[in-house]
């Protein structure tokens, strides 16, 4: 026995995405890492003003709806400012995408970089006020070559991104990156406020026992959704039923799938005809980070990092999560075929 030291050599996000992007060797300018720096900073200042909402008078609604038509809360606009100026301020940005602004921002020549960023300040805004978990969200590319940033460089399909990832403010804030090497998980420690490695290498087990839908839209799914359901609701004998776990933040919903497994859905409908999930800034990023785990990410018919955006604020339908899972979905739909 005897006394425990406290751990001399924590590997910070920062530390642990410069190691990567070092062996990457001579492509790596370090830009990526100081961008990833802003967002953490971000990811740090939402996470205090969501910790002290209900003191300080940030719950409830902001007055205004963004370009979805949903009432904003006045955590979405809060977060939504905090990060256009971080992510202006870095100098790595040449186009912003926000869930809560109509248009596209253009960066200023003064502040232009290489990178553009497509975000979700706050996913889970319907959660905000019962004190459920909620999180950010967001996806990056690289400007096209000669571009100096226009829409076009964020409308290409998500398979192009060079990271993506999101901070969930639960118990703890947890951001969860991928660099295209995989997905890390990160803790936010905070009294050092650096995100610490806790969750390296994260790999969705090939096959869960949990299913993810809003089922109270079932009468609006289409055939093979509800046909899927009912064969894991009601297995062949022998077999046990899945358990049902839905929170309705796209990021604790998918936190979870990521680390338990299962299939997290959001599908389009008879009353929602092409889903409700955002493809730039909810459904690529996250399709990014499932496939980085080892599962799969589709629209029921296609691979959702395939799709090529036409909007920027354009939505599709989305499954996600273990390999298998996905899979016997997926054969629902091929039968309709
Ligand atoms: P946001 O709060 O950013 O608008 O996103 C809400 C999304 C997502 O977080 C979640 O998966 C889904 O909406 C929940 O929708 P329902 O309330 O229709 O289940
Ligand atoms: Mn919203
Ligand atoms: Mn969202
Ligand atoms: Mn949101």
């Amino acid at each position: 026995s005897g006394e425990e030291h406290p751990n001399t050599n924590i590997i910070t996000l920062t530390r642990h995405v410069l190691s990567q992007q070092f062996q990457l060797g001579a492509q790596a300018s370090g830009d990526l890492t100081l961008l990833l720096t802003a967002i953490q900073v971000t990811s740090k200042f939402i996470a205090t003003n969501v910790r002290k909402a209900r003191l300080i008078n940030l719950i409830g609604l902001a007055g205004d709806t963004n370009v979805q038509g949903e009432e904003q809360k006045k955590l979405d606009v809060l977060s939504n400012d905090i990060m256009v100026n971080s992510l202006r301020a870095s100098g790595k940005t040449a186009v912003l995408v926000s869930e809560e602004l109509e248009e596209a921002i253009i960066i200023d020549e003064k502040h232009r970089g290489k990178y553009c960023v497509v975000f979700d300040p706050l996913d889970g805004s319907s959660n905000i006020d019962a004190g459920v978990n909620i999180g950010t969200i967001f996806g990056i590319y690289h400007i096209r070559p000669g571009s100096e940033g226009t829409i076009q460089d964020v409308l290409r399909p998500g398979s192009e991104m060079v990271a993506a990832g999101y901070t969930m403010y639960g118990s703890s804030a947890n951001l969860v990156l991928t660099t295209g090497q995989g997905v890390n998980g990160y803790t936010l420690d905070a009294a050092l406020g650096e995100f610490i490695l806790t969750h390296p290498d994260i790999r969705i087990p090939p096959r869960g026992k949990i299913y993810s839908f809003n089922e109270g839209n079932a009468m609006y799914f289409h055939p093979p959704v509800n046909k899927y359901l009912e064969s894991i609701k009601f297995p062949s004998t022998g077999k046990s039923p899945y358990s049902a776990r839905y929170i309705g933040s796209m990021v604790a919903d998918v936190h979870r799938t990521l680390l338990y497994g299962g299939i997290f859905g959001y599908p389009d409908d008879k009353k929602s005809k092409s889903g409700k999930l955002r493809l730039l800034y909810e459904a690529f990023p996250m399709a990014f980070l499932t496939e980085q785990a080892g599962g799969i990410a589709t629209t029921g018919t296609k691979r959702i990092l395939d799709i090529v955006p036409t909007t920027i604020h354009e939505r599709c339908s989305v499954f996600l999560g273990s390999k298998d899972d996905v899979l016997d979905l997926k054969k629902f739909y091929d039968q309709e075929s």
